[in-house]
């Protein structure tokens, strides 16, 4: 299993949320959280306006997959995220050692 976290523009995460549904992913759990990138959030535009602090908001995107599911998860929010200007994101995926279902005690990809 694989944590798939994604840094987006909070405008798309409505975009992406479709899409996620319709590839059967599960469950996401959403932040809003502030970040910057390689430009250092200087000449980036955030709602019409230039941002001239160092942090912009973004929302992160924190979704367990199963491995056979990786790629498409991957591909599915780079599309779904993507404007082609700067600060539309990133993908983090780290190894997901275990997942548990609270209400059945259920264990790995059956509890996602
Ligand atoms: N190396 C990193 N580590 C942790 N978070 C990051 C990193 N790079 C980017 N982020 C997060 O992703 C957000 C968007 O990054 P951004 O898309 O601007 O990356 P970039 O490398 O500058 O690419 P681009 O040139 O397309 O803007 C940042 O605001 C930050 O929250
Ligand atoms: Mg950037």
């Amino acid at each position: 299993m694989k944590l798939v976290s994604a840094v987006i523009k909070p405008f798309k995460l409505d975009d992406v949320r479709a899409a996620l549904s319709e590839i059967g992913v599960q469950g996401v759990t959403v932040t809003e959280v502030k970040g910057f990138g390689r430009q250092k959030g200087h000449t980036e535009l955030y709602r019409g306006a230039e941002y001239v602090v160092d942090f912009l908001p973004k929302v992160k995107l924190e979704i367990a997959v199963a491995d056979d599911l990786l790629e498409k998860v991957i591909d599915t929010v780079t599309k779904a995220a993507n404007t082609g200007k700067i600060g539309d994101g990133k993908i983090f995926v780290t190894a997901l050692e275990q997942v548990i279902r609270i209400r059945t005690g259920e264990t790995g990809e059956e509890a996602i």
